[in-house]
């Protein structure tokens, strides 16, 4: 059935290939974004700013998530939400800690206020879908060292140890442990402010929705990449800043050794996951692991983004330094998303790799790296 959906960043990198897929289902899309200058560029300052890969279908709204008002004046007449908006970028939060607060947390509170208030309305908002993350989980799940096939929760990796080079998680006796993929039974333990504040979008939606009766689901995206993911932006998004430096001739830069393990889920493969859950009953009150199933290390990934590229001589640079706030693995166990809501992933790396590749070529972006490494590093927060 045709229904309008509000999309809380909607113009952004998955909102709009969310648009896109919810429009090819047959649904109404009306977007309500702040279009953030770190995210879209100096152009969206202009009253009239528009990202030129935004569905002409899609009816933009410009505005804040905390603003009551304009959430309310999105909200009339929609009949699912899907709260994307969100301050995006684990380094920055570590220090813009009021502001990614403000936006994430607050902006979830004012939303959910406005889809309650709505309850008795003649449209009532009949579900609501939300982005979480990954990186609630804080390190991923680990195998037992006993090989008895249990599993184990670990907390982060002592600052010592990091500051000794030694990147790999460890037992008490100093042997390495075996990552698992991470399911969503595991215990989340959050590691920086960004990480807290998407538990805390993900806790008070599913709530609320339960408080109130409004059909809730949490989406726990792994990294998502693909085209429009904002270049220029240096706090988010690892494939698109391998894909600027590449840009501009320099190699990625990495942390640690680049042997960390992540799940690289092609951006499109999340918008279906989304629509599937914004259908699905089976979704409501649930939280979804979203990624690929496919550990990639860090290294292996900026490899084959130079490989695609045409830049193999620029061989990435091993910087072996620590972020406050990474983890060494995490990658998804997919089964629930696959049982109760039949997603499977549908772009291997490869060919989103030369997706990406395609589009970068038409593409210019400014490299920052430097800078936001610089503002870690100022502030202590790399070691
Ligand atoms: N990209 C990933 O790999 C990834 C992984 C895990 C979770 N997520 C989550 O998915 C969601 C979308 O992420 P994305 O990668 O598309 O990021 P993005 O930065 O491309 O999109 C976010 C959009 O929200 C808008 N926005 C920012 N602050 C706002 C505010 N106060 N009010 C209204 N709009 C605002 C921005 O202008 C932007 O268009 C976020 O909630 C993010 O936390 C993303």
């Amino acid at each position: 059935m045709s229904q309008t959906v509000l999309v809380t960043g909607g113009a952004g990198f998955i909102g709009s290939h969310l648009a896109d897929e919810l429009l090819r289902r047959g649904h109404t899309v009306r977007a309500l974004d702040a279009l953030s200058e770190q995210v879209h560029g100096p152009a969206a300052a202009a009253p009239d700013f528009r990202p030129d890969y935004l569905a002409a279908d899609v009816e933009l709204v410009r505005g804040d998530v905390r603003d009551r008002d304009a959430v309310r004046a999105a909200l009339d007449g929609a009949d699912r939400v899907v709260h994307l908006a969100a301050a995006v970028g684990v380094g920055q939060s570590m220090y813009e800690i009021a502001e990614y607060t403000d936006v994430n947390n607050l902006g979830t509170a004012v939303l959910l206020e406005e889809v309650v208030a709505r309850r008795d309305a003649d449209r009532p908002v009949e579900k609501l879908v939300v982005a979480s993350s990954m990186s609630l989980y804080g390190e991923g799940l680990y195998a037992s060292a006993r090989g008895d096939g249990g599993t184990r929760e670990v907390p982060p990796r002592p600052r010592a140890q990091l500051e000794a080079r030694d990147w790999e998680v460890r037992d008490a006796d100093g042997e390495a442990l075996t990552p698992l993929p991470t399911p969503e039974t595991k215990t989340p333990d959050p590691t920086s402010v960004y990480a807290l504040s998407k538990y805390d979008q993900e806790r008070l939606c599913l709530m609320t929705g339960a408080a109130y009766g409004v059909p809730t689901a949490a989406m726990r995206f792994f990294n998502a990449y693909g085209t429009r993911q904002a270049l220029s932006n240096p706090y988010t998004g690892v494939l698109a800043i391998f894909g600027s430096r590449f840009l501009n001739d320099s190699p990625p830069k990495i942390f640690e050794d680049g042997r960390q393990l992540r799940d690289f889920v092609h951006v499109t493969d999340v918008a279906r996951a989304v629509a599937l859950a914004l259908e699905a009953p089976e979704a409501d009150g649930e939280t979804f692991n979203v990624g690929s199933g496919d550990p990639r290390s860090v290294l292996d990934i900026a490899r084959l983004t130079g490989e695609v590229l045409g830049k193999s001589d620029l061989d990435p640079e091993v910087v072996g330094t620590y972020r406050v706030g990474d983890i060494r693995h995490c990658f998804a166990d997919i089964t629930k998303a696959e049982e109760r809501l039949g997603y499977r992933p549908q772009v291997a790396l490869r060919d989103g790799l030369d997706e990406l590749a395609g589009w970068l070529d038409t593409q210019t972006a400014t490299d920052r790296v430097d800078q936001a490494s610089g503002e870690l590093a100022a502030r202590g927060l790399t070691v």
